[in-house]
Formats: structure tokens, C-alpha cells, sequence
């Protein structure tokens, strides 16, 4: 192996997976061919292409794989062919149990402003203007990793329960993420970080407030907010255009992040990162869309952004980021669609020809 060529270690995965994923590594490519960078490639099997080969939907050679890379690109995993395989040995399982691996403990979802302006919102376009945010969600903490328990009562009927608990190193480091972010975002002056939480009626949300303010006074230079939950899932909808930076817990953020995917008006145009260990994880938002899996009609467009979030912040090259995110932009622009941004009667592109439109449109 070279030294000094980054290794990127592609897991395609199930349904549109591969599909996508061959899309965006030819951007990677072209992208770092224009800026004199190779790229290893290497490529392996998880969720239920590797139950299918190995019985494993995350095989121990895909994790020393993804362990020795520089960072992984993923497709999505799952589909109908593994839904009657129990929670605990499915696809969606290799995926989870990757990012544990990794230590993965922020997850990243930017919603660029001319995603939002060329997809087919819900909402206005005048209320779309000035959109340009981003949710970082802690991924490996929360109520979803917290103790639970179900049992019978003698009297008759079930309890169950779920715990919400934070660490204050876990909400340290993660708060710490946002606020790096928010610095490489915007100029001094419009740096923001909305903090969201539930400190009005939540013990581990006083918790969090206390720690996200802590961590603020290292970075003067960023104005922080604190929202509640239910607040800030309307502000979203009412007023998009006023967020930079949304910091959020594992629940409140799975729900959030999901409704601003849904300003954008398709999954198909959203990338996402997961960061925090070693080597960082990027992936599209969607799933492996089984209706459209072999067809060669999938949008390509979140894959081939989450490549452009790779050099960003995997190797630390914001000019071949940028070159890939003005490409998707103007392609957009000049009216490139897939079927599922294509206006009823418009053309729409195959997933091949919106990948080729993009490439078209690289330049330094
Ligand atoms: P999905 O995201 O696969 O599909 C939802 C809808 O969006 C479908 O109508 C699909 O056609 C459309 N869509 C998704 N990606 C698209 C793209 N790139 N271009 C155009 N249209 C696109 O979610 P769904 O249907 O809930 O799940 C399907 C399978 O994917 C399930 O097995 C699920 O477990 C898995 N899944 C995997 C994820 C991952 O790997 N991270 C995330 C979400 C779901
Ligand atoms: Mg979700």
C-alpha cells in the first residue's frame, strides 16, 4: 500500500446501495484526480449481502477492514429478503454494531440550502430562503442505550421502561463537535448553536444545559441558544432559515433530523456523517429503497454529497469538498432531476445520467 494515499473502504450494502455507491466513488475519483489525490479503494460486504455470504450481517473481516481505512463509505443495508431474521441477527444489526465499533458517537446531518431549493419541499419557498443547517445528534448514548427492563405485575398487565441517561463526558464531547462545526461554518458574527432540550421537565436535560454551557465558554466566538424540544420542532417548520448549528441528544435528534429530511422533500438528497472515533463513517440519510433496487433510477445525490463530507472531514480537503457540492448545485440548477425530484412530465434522469451530469460539472 501507498503511503499517503488514503484508503476508503466502501460497503455498499443492499438494494440501491450499490448503485449509489458506485455513483459517488466515481465522484470521489474525478474529484481528487482534479486535485492531484489518489484514493485506495476497497470494497467488502454488510447487512444482508454478508448474512448471505458469511451469515454475519457485519463480518470480522469487513470491521478490521473499516478499522484500518481512513474512512468508509456505506450504501444502506436491509430489504424485504431479511425481515423475518430476528432484531438481533439482521442487517440493520451490522450497521449498529459498526458504529459501536467505531465509537461513533456524533451523528451529522446537513441540510444545505440549495438541497432544500431544488428538492420539493412542503414548504414555501420564501420560507425556505436563507436555509443552511445542520443537526449533530449524539448517536451512542440516550434513552436508547439506557437500562430497560418489561416484566408482569401480580395485579395483572406489564410495566416497562425505558432511561434517558447522560454522562456529562458524553454530552461534553458531543457539544464539543457542534461547536468545532459551527466555527467552520459561517464567519464571526453568525456562528450559532441551538442546544435543544427538555430542561423544564428533564433531570438529564438540566444536565445537558449545564454541560452545553460549560463547553460554550470555550468558543466566544459562537452564540449559543437553548430550545426546548417541542419549541424547536416548530420553529423548523416556521422558520428554518433562523438555525446554523442544532445540537441534540439521541432521541430528540432522530426525531428532528428527520423532520428537517423532510424540508428537503426527498431522502434521496441528504448526506450524513458519523464522527467521533477514529474513523469516520459517511452514509446517505435513506434506506435501501427495495422498490427501486436494480432498476438504476435512484437519486445518487446523497451518496455522492456524503463523499464530498468525506473529503471535508475525513481527509481534511475542503477544496474537493466544495468542488463536489457547487457540481450537484449546478447540475440541480440547470435542471438534472431524478424521478423522485421530477415535476410530473419533466425528464427525469437514470441514476447513471444524473451521476454523469454532476461529473460534467467538476471544476476546479
Ligand atoms: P427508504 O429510505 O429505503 O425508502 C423510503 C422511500 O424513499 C421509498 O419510497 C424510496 O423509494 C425513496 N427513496 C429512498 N432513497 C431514495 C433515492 N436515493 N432515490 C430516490 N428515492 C429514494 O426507507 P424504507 O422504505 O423505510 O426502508 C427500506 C429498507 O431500508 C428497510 O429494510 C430498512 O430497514 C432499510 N433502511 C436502512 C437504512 C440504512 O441503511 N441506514 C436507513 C433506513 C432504512
Ligand atoms: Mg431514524
Amino acid at each position: 500500500s501507498q503511503a499517503g494515499e488514503p484508503a476508503v473502504l466502501l460497503l455498499p450494502g443492499d438494494g440501491i446501495g450499490p448503485e449509489v455507491v458506485e455513483a459517488a466513488r466515481r465522484v470521489l475519483e474525478a474529484a481528487a484526480h482534479a486535485h492531484g489525490l489518489r484514493i485506495r479503494f476497497d470494497e467488502v460486504l454488510i447487512g444482508g449481502a454478508a448474512i448471505d455470504q458469511a451469515g454475519d450481517p457485519l463480518p470480522e473481516a469487513t470491521l478490521e477492514k473499516a478499522r484500518r481505512a481512513r474512512a468508509v463509505l456505506l450504501g444502506a443495508v436491509g430489504g424485504p429478503a431479511w425481515d423475518d431474521l430476528p432484531v438481533d441477527r439482521r442487517p440493520e444489526k451490522g450497521l449498529l454494531r459498526l458504529r459501536q465499533a467505531l465509537g461513533l458517537f456524533a451523528n451529522i446531518r446537513p441540510l444545505p440550502g440549495f438541497v432544500a431549493a431544488y428538492g420539493r419541499s412542503p414548504l414555501k419557498p420564501e420560507l425556505l430562503r436563507g436555509v443552511d443547517l445542520v443537526v449533530v445528534r449524539e448517536l451512542t448514548g440516550g434513552l436508547y442505550y439506557g437500562p430497560r427492563a418489561r416484566r408482569a405485575l401480580e395485579e395483572g398487565g406489564e410495566e416497562a421502561y425505558d432511561t434517558l441517561l447522560y454522562r456529562t463526558h458524553e454530552i461534553e464531547r458531543v457539544a464539543r463537535v457542534a461547536f468545532d462545526l459551527a466555527r467552520t461554518r459561517r464567519p464571526v458574527g453568525q456562528r450559532r448553536v441551538a442546544s435543544i432540550d427538555k430542561a423544564n421537565v428533564l433531570t438529564s436535560s438540566q444536565l445537558w444545559r449545564e454541560t452545553v454551557r460549560r463547553v460554550a465558554a470555550d468558543y466566544p466566538d459562537v452564540t449559543l441558544e437553548h430550545l426546548y424540544v417541542d419549541n424547536a420542532a416548530m420553529q423548523l417548520v416556521r422558520d428554518p432559515g433562523r438555525f446554523d448549528v442544532l445540537l441534540t441528544g439521541n432521541l430528540f435528534g432522530d426525531i428532528l433530523s428527520d423532520e428537517a429530511a423532510a424540508l428537503a422533500g426527498s431522502l434521496g438528497v441528504l448526506p450524513s456523517a458519523s464522527l467521533g472515533g477514529p474513523v469516520p463513517l459517511f452514509e446517505p440519510v435513506h434506506g435501501s429503497a427495495p422498490d427501486l433496487a436494480g432498476r438504476g433510477v435512484a437519486n445518487p445525490v446523497g451518496t455522492i454529497l456524503s463523499a464530498a463530507l468525506l473529503f471535508r472531514y475525513a481527509l481534511g480537503h475542503e477544496a474537493a469538498a466544495a468542488m463536489i457540492e457547487r457540481a450537484v448545485e449546478q447540475a440541480l440548477a440547470d435542471g438534472a432531476r431524478t424521478a423522485d425530484l421530477a415535476g410530473e412530465g419533466e425528464g427525469a434522469l437514470a441514476t447513471e445520467e444524473m451521476t454523469a451530469a454532476i461529473l460534467e460539472r467538476l471544476r476546479v
